[in-house]
């Protein structure tokens, strides 16, 4: 019996569930829905976390192979229970996460989380289950004061942050929160190598539905040179850059003068417009990258998700573009995702 724990945003259980069974389809998996966390469960002794790769889930931001399950934990003396739940598993581990889920909980079990550290990383070593650059983490999620789940998970197949959440600073000269998103999203979906290469001084950008600024800021911040297309007014400090360019016009009709780098979209409208408004740019030659967000309806959230990347597809396959997409619930989106699409030229 093997069982996996994912971190979602709290409402997307059942997405994050329905993702999992889908990607796990040959394993034949169960899942059972907690609050803000989706355990899923396997008969058989089959590794699930070497089965999949974790930057291909959508609604999971972080997860882990459970080892153990502990309820009724004596609140007086966690850590030792904790260490002995932990003799049996077989890898080392280079750090200790200690999580809660998302939800209410996580703000009533922030001091315990916070004052076991120590105790627990002492305890550990003592028991030699700790190892400098070893390609393991141990997970210790609390989901209530007497109640734990332990497991691990490859550093390399997971999320390097606790929860699944990059802790982000909000730039007090930035024109809106939702700065946050971009900057996470350019931080989880596109790996740090490739960030040096794809946002270079100079390069140019088209931010759609930019007002009043936000994720322009991020663009100009990164020494980009933006035409910001919205009918809504545009922040002054961020105009004042002279690095950005506001034109009033409708997102969906706006066609660019020559190609450029990068597009971003961050319109309020139903995902299938957008994934369709997305694709037309790739077609046209119009950009070579887009960060996206698709909005998702009430209900049906993982099939409308599955319908805007088969769209995508389907018209890339017709005109042969080579792509490479990720997407992902972030932590500062809300009924959202955020996506990121490249053209791959294979030849360069
Ligand atoms: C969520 S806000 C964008 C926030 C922005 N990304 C930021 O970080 O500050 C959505 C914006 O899309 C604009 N919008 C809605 N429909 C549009 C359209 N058809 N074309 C261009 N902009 C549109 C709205 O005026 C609004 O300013």
């Amino acid at each position: 019996m093997s069982s996996l724990l994912l971190y979602c945003r709290p409402g997307f259980e059942s997405e994050c569930a329905q993702e999992i069974q889908q990607v796990l389809a040959a394993e034949n998996v169960q899942t059972q829905i907690l609050s803000g966390l989706v355990v899923c469960h396997s008969d058989t002794d089959v590794d699930l976390m070497a089965q999949t790769d974790f930057q291909h889930l959508i609604f999971a931001r972080q997860w882990f192979d459970v080892i153990a399950h502990l309820t009724e934990l004596n609140t007086n003396d966690r850590v030792t229970a904790i260490v002995q739940a932990c003799q049996p598993m077989r890898n080392r581990v280079h750090e200790v996460f200690i999580e809660t889920p998302d939800t209410d909980i996580a703000k009533v079990l922030t001091p315990l989380c916070r004052g076991i550290g120590r105790p627990l990383d002492m305890a550990l070593q003592k028991a030699g289950k700790l190892q400098k650059n070893s390609p393991w983490r141990l997970h210790i999620c609390f989901t209530a004061t007497n109640e734990v789940w332990i497991g691990i998970s490859d550093r390399h197949n997971s999320s390097p942050w606790q929860m699944g959440i990059p802790r982000l600073k909000f730039p007090q000269d930035a024109p809106s929160r939702s700065t946050l998103k971009l900057e996470e999203a350019i931080l989880v979906l596109i790996d740090r190598k490739q960030q040096e290469h794809v946002f270079k001084p100079g390069r140019r950008a088209i931010d759609l539905g930019a007002a009043p600024g936000g994720w322009t800021y991020q663009l100009v911040k990164r020494g980009m040179l933006v035409i910001a297309i919205d009918n809504g007014k545009m922040d002054p400090v961020l105009m004042a850059t002279e690095m950005v360019e506001h034109q009033r016009a409708d997102g969906f009709n706006y066609k660019p003068q020559r190609p450029v780098d990068w597009m971003v979209c961050d319109i309020v409208e139903k995902p299938i417009r957008v994934a369709e408004l997305v694709a037309k740019w790739f077609i046209n030659g119009w950009c070579q990258h887009c960060i996206f967000n698709l909005k998702l309806p009430m209900k049906q959230r993982y099939a409308e998700v599955q319908k805007c990347f088969t769209l995508i597809d389907k018209q890339f396959k017709q005109k042969k573009i080579d792509y490479h997409l990720a997407a992902k619930q972030l932590y500062h989106d809300r009924d959202e995702i955020t996506v990121y699409l490249r053209r791959d030229n294979k030849k360069q």
